[in-house]
């Protein structure tokens, strides 16, 4: 049975935990910066608690970590893990930036571990049936994609990391924008943006800005200097326009226009909401408009998606190679270089070459 330890026990820690243990995987140990939270998650998961990433990654009764920690965490501690001989699932963003990306690569292949990037997004059902649909050529060669992720208020743990480029390296574009910018390139195999136009854009400060409830812990009197919102253009060797559209906060009530995927091909088009047990599929019969309901078998798809990474981490432990249809580094390296893109976009306010 493979057997992990589990370094951040956070919100999405605890995700992880609960999803190796559904599908077998032993969750042994944990560390936690926090004393108290890993307290907790070791009393919740019935595992051992460790008091350094040291002691952790020493131990020889896991073959592999999760690593769910702050972006700014990222790269450093990918390298420590991988340079302690243990298999990688590393929640997005890669990191910080391409330099980084570029670091853990090399100790990925320094190492021969497996480096796997935490892109569930892959794993929703109805994508999953959406890009299955895109390899038959059931819609035609792609010309636009528009995906839409807009949050009216969702500010993780506003104040805190999330919220401090330095620790996070910008707002919602490289926390919920990159699983979209992934999801694309995955369904569309990778073709290669070329271009992009990027604007982001903070309607919300601390003081305007109800803080709710999100993931993350809030910080009172913290920092909030990235973007809330964001649109971007990007534009594809093969004339596909890809239309990203996502906000953590915005005026615009929730579901005005619908999140998910609109993507049109030269034969038809698919409309894929990532948790719905359903997508439409559209097209024309003998010219006119026609358009039907894919049932898409799921349970509940949020697990499910966490369920299949999960699998995908196994199996990538077991066979000492990421499969098929799993998030590699050098997805998450090409996500940067999109996101980079975007950003200096927004900076020289004109359109960049990627
Ligand atoms: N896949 C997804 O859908 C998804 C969802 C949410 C978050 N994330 C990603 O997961 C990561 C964590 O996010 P979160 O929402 O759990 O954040 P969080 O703030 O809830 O948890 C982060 C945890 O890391 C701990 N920590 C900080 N520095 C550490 C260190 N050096 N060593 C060990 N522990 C340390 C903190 O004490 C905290 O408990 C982020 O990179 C985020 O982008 C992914």
């Amino acid at each position: 049975m493979t057997s992990i330890g589990i370094i951040g026990a956070g919100m999405i820690g605890n995700v992880h935990a609960e999803t190796a243990q559904r599908v077998g995987t032993t969750v042994a140990c944990v560390f936690d910066s926090n004393e108290a939270k890993r307290s907790a998650f070791a009393q919740k998961f019935d595992c051992e608690e460790e008091a350094s990433v040291e002691s952790l990654l020493s131990r020889d009764d896991i073959d592999g970590v999760v690593i769910a920690v702050p972006n700014f965490q990222h790269a450093p501690l990918a390298i420590q893990a991988l340079e302690a001989g243990k298999h990688v699932l590393l929640e997005k963003p890669m990191a910080l930036s391409i330099e980084e990306c570029d670091n853990i690569l090399a100790a990925r292949d320094q190492s021969g571990k497996v480096l796997q990037l935490g892109f569930v997004c892959r794993y929703s059902p109805s994508a999953m049936v959406a890009k299955a649909m895109i390899d038959d050529w059931s819609i035609g060669k792609i010309v636009s994609i528009q995906a839409t992720l807009l949050r009216q208020r969702g500010i993780p743990g506003l104040g805190g990391w999330f919220t401090t480029k330095a620790l996070s390296g910008g707002g919602c574009l490289i926390d919920i924008g990159v699983h979209l910018l992934d999801l694309v390139m995955h369904m569309t195999s990778m073709n290669a943006p070329k271009r992009v136009i990027g604007r982001c854009s903070q309607a919300f400060t601390m003081a305007s800005y109800d803080y709710d409830e999100m993931w993350s812990d809030p910080v009172e009197n913290g920092t909030f200097d990235v973007e809330d919102r964001i649109r971007a253009s990007i534009t594809f060797d093969t004339g596909m326009v890809f239309d990203l559209n996502v906000s953590w906060a915005t005026h615009i009530p929730e579901q005005t226009i619908a999140d998910g995927l609109l993507i049109e091909g030269e034969t038809g088009a698919l409309i894929v909401d990532l948790w719905s047990d359903e997508i439409t599929h559209a097209y024309s019969v003998d010219g006119k408009p026609h358009s039907e309901t894919v049932k898409v078998e799921l349970e509940d798809a949020w697990n499910d998606a966490f369920d299949g990474e999960h699998r995908a981490f196994a199996q990538a432990i077991e066979s000492g190679a990421v499969p098929t249809g799993a998030g590699t580094g050098e997805d998450g390296k090409r996500v940067q270089e999109i996101v980079e893109a975007i950003y200096a976009s927004d900076d020289a306010q004109k359109e960049m070459a990627i």
